[in-house]
């Protein structure tokens, strides 16, 4: 037992139902050119009707945990980080608690800070785990489909469904030797989702108003600056050389936005672990399902140093460099 946590396993799941580029070009005008020169996104993934939130988080957190034989049962905590939950409440943390059974003593819950949210349940599963929990999970998962205005050019071809699942495990190593958040709440008009909450609850559920709404360029602006910044301070701080860092795993909104954060911090392109071509912007999502995959391809070997980066609605935003044991 420990104060910091340490990534035991690393699950994922994605929907099999594919949206390419060239089906958006007969939805909306775009172009596949476009699309993949201004954003690096070829494809993404879309839930079935009857399947919500929880359901990936489910499966995500069920091959997290056969992946390594792990009984679910021995959780303490269990946190799914979205901005699409099932509903207001139960929370969908909540849901994936009784649809897989588990035993009362696990605590459950979400945690909303948008494209942010694995940023944020990391720090909270440190505070767990400083206060005696052993093994927490913490699940991305969204299905944005059901909040996209399709009619809208400018945000329909960016985002996707999926979810990722790591289950922590807590440690005396240092693990996070960094940690930070950082938050702007004056320019929530940028990226939004208006309705469905105590603000404006009783829209038609076919309102424009139940949509995301993004003025990317201020976003793209803002993210690129904040980020950059925010990971310079990280390496200052922790005394970290670009050479040391073994890999990169930062939130997918848009190629261009992290290739441009990793070049004012003067780290090559290559060091970051992409999949934003194959599922767009999955929001709270992206960031564990790509260690998921970085786990199934390559592994994390002892001492390697990882950087995590996030940046979302709110705004809301955070660095993190992992040491792995
Ligand atoms: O998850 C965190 C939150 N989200 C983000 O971080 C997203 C941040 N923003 C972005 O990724 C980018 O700003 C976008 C990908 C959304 C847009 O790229 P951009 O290079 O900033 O393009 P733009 O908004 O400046 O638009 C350039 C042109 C415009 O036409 P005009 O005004 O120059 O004639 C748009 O109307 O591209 C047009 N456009 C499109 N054209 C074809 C916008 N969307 C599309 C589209 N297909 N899908």
């Amino acid at each position: 037992m420990g104060s910091n946590i340490r990534i035991l396993s690393a699950g994922k799941y994605l929907p099999d139902n594919v949206l390419t580029n060239y089906d958006l070009e007969k939805m909306v005008e775009t172009s596949d050119e476009w699309i993949v020169s201004r954003t690096g996104i070829k494809e993404r993934r879309l839930a079935r009707e009857n399947e919500f939130t929880s359901d990936l988080a489910y499966k995500a957190l069920l091959n997290a945990a056969e992946k390594i034989s792990f009984d679910l049962n021995e959780l303490d905590a269990l946190i799914v980080a979205t901005g699409t939950p099932d509903r207001l409440f139960p929370s969908t943390a909540a849901r994936v608690h009784g649809l897989l059974g588990l035993k009362k003593e696990i605590a459950s819950f979400d945690l909303l800070a948008a494209c942010a949210g694995f940023s944020y349940a990391i720090e909270v599963a440190r505070g767990l785990a400083s206060q005696g929990y052993r093994y927490i999970a913490v699940v991305g998962a969204e299905v944005l489909s059901r909040f996209i205005n399709w009619n809208d050019r400018t945000t329909c071809v960016l985002f996707g469904d999926g979810a990722g699942a790591i289950i922590f495990q807590s440690s005396d190593e240092p693990g996070f030797i960094y940690g930070k958040l950082y938050s702007n709440g004056s320019l929530e008009g940028l990226l939004e989702i208006p309705g469905g909450g105590s603000m404006l609850p009783s829209c038609t559920a076919d309102s424009q108003e139940y949509k995301i709404k993004m003025l990317g360029r201020e976003v793209f602006k803002y993210a690129v600056s904040e980020l950059s910044s925010a990971l310079n301070e990280a390496l200052v701080k922790t005394q970290t050389k670009v050479n040391q860092l073994s890999g990169i795993f930062a939130h997918q909104a848009n190629i261009r936005i992290i290739n441009s954060v990793l070049e004012r911090c003067g780290i090559p392109f290559e060091k970051s672990f992409n999949n934003i071509e194959r599922y767009g912007n999955t929001s709270a999502a992206s960031i564990p399902i790509i260690i998921a995959e970085y786990m199934e391809t390559q592994g994390m070997k002892q001492n390697d140093l990882y950087a995590i980066l996030s940046f979302g609605a709110g705004f809301v935003w955070g660095v993190h460099l992992y040491r792995h044991s």
